[in-house]
């Protein structure tokens, strides 16, 4: 099995963590810059505090945000540490307490064992900016726009569990449907919807045939859609202390299809081929040419996301130690009232960390932006490419040579309505200079390139997830 990994470090060029947290104003910015955007864009990057003390995996290192403040055509930096709780502990031992998932663990101890490192997602809710894990967890709240950690969050004592990464801010009652997971014990899936007061106003226990990986979910305007995809963690080598996940290319993908605040006895479960897949773009409900009530759900599908032959047969696929990371974005039709499930690829181009128009999650929505796959042998981004999943056009921007990009975030126009009228901003890296500057692109003209370019003090490794909290939003909260 071990010629099947990836041994190529996650720790060097641009990967690399930095080792400092520093602040820039006025930073330099070539191109123009629209006056109107005011807000800040955050990444979240696994950036390790100590050198690893086993083997690294990339998704190991401690939570770091770099983010950059525009306002009147100006721009900040600055970077934090999310100061969790693993974080200082390690810190007052000086050193690292707890190892990567590569390596052994105590099969006793559950999730007391995992460090919530916070390092995955960001999400902007009820005037709040909290950093996720991949794993679950508490959400972590940072302030704005200094990024400061200011504490785990509970909301008013609400949460009875944890909040992994990718929950989904409904754009019209203002909800936080989220989930949660866990790899130890039944019951593997939680699931949750925050008011958009900030209090959990329903909760379900799911249960799941085993534990899952479990990345995300899509809403529509009335249901919850969860996907159980038969890549697994393997329930044998747990039970020894070691993580290692399984496909099985013979079972189904299933997804369960919840009312929002349905119990756990109103999902309903449809099957389709395996994959796995990381990110969704978007799901909403419409009705199919037989009249029949459907789900339509798109995302990036991987068709085989664990290596059966060695890396050197596929090199230009990347690989993340036993991960195979080769999606495509693809759309899936549930049709309510048969069950059946059918799926059709939308374009033979390999790419990942999709986003699209926050103020149409849920409903019918035609545009997203997608970071481009570089073939190479582990996970970077060379361009992006914007779909139009209506019409099955699309438009592609490549960041030039030596450079790799980042999530590409969707940021409305201020005023602006129409579902393509904003900006896409994303973190590009030239790779030969070691620097960095956050790209802003107009979402209507993306193959024209970036509008503004803003020059950043010091290299972001490629990261995790990327997201907007606007200006505006951030006052009135005290
Ligand atoms: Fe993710």
């Amino acid at each position: 099995m071990r010629a099947l990994t990836n041994p190529v470090s996650y720790l060097d060029g641009v990967y690399a963590p930095v080792a400092d947290e520093i602040e820039a104003d006025d930073l330099p910015i070539v191109g123009e810059l629209p006056p109107e955007i005011a807000g800040v864009f955050v990444q979240n990057n696994p950036n390790p505090r100590f050198p690893p003390g086993g083997a690294y995996h990339w998704f190991d290192g401690d939570g770091m945000v770099h983010g950059v403040y525009l306002r009147d055509g100006r721009a900040s930096y600055r970077n934090r540490y999310v100061r969790t709780l693993g974080l200082a502990r390690d810190e007052a031992a000086g050193q690292p307490l707890t190892r990567g998932i590569l390596e052994p663990f105590d099969p006793a101890r559950s999730a007391e064992a995992d460090k919530n490192t916070a390092n995955t997602d960001l999400v902007w809710h009820g005037g709040r900016l909290m950093a996720l894990w991949w794993l679950g967890g508490q959400p972590y709240e940072l302030s704005v726009p200094d990024l400061a950690t200011l504490g785990t969050v509970d909301f008013g004592g609400t949460l009875d569990c944890g909040v992994a990464a990718h929950p989904k801010v409904d754009p019209v009652t203002g909800e936080l449907i989220f989930f949660d997971y866990d790899v130890y014990a039944a019951p593997h899936l939680r699931y949750g919807v925050l008011s958009a007061d900030g209090r959990v106003t329903h909760r379900a226990d799911i249960e799941l045939p085993g534990p899952r990986l479990l990345h995300d979910i899509a809403i529509t305007e009335r249901y919850t859609v969860f996907l159980d995809l038969p890549m697994t963690w393997d329930t044998e080598r747990l039970r020894h202390g070691k993580r290692r996940v399984r496909f099985d290319a013979d079972a189904p993908t299933r997804f369960g299809v919840l009312p929002r605040h349905g119990g756990a006895d109103a999902i309903r479960w449809f099957e389709a081929p395996a994959c796995y897949v990381y990110h969704t773009v978007n799901a909403y409900e419409a009705v199919n040419a037989a009249g029949h009530a459907e789900i339509v759900l798109t995302a990036c599908r991987i068709d085989n996301p664990v290596p059966t032959v060695p890396h050197a047969e596929e090199p230009l696929i990347p690989r993340l130690y036993f991960l195979r990371l080769h999606p495509f974005f693809y759309r899936w039709r549930i049709d309510l009232q048969t069950g059946a499930v059918t799926g059709e690829p939308l374009d033979d181009v390999p790419t990942e960390f999709p986003r699209m128009d926050p103020r149409r999650l849920g409903r019918r929505s035609r545009y997203s932006y997608h970071p481009r796959v570089a073939p190479g042998p582990t996970l970077l981004f060379d361009g992006v490419i914007k779909y139009d999943a209506d019409a099955g056009g699309s438009e592609a921007h490549t960041w030039g040579d030596g450079c790799v990009g980042g999530e590409t975030v969707f940021v409305p126009r201020d005023g602006g309505e129409a579902e393509d009228d904003g900006y896409v901003m994303t973190y590009v890296t030239d790779r030969r200079a070691d620097t960095s500057e956050l790209v802003v692109l107009d979402a209507r003209a993306v193959a024209n390139g970036p509008i503004a370019r803003v020059r950043l003090p010091r290299r972001v490794p490629f990261g995790f997830h990327a997201h907007w909290a606007p200006h505006a939003s951030q006052e009135g909260r005290t």
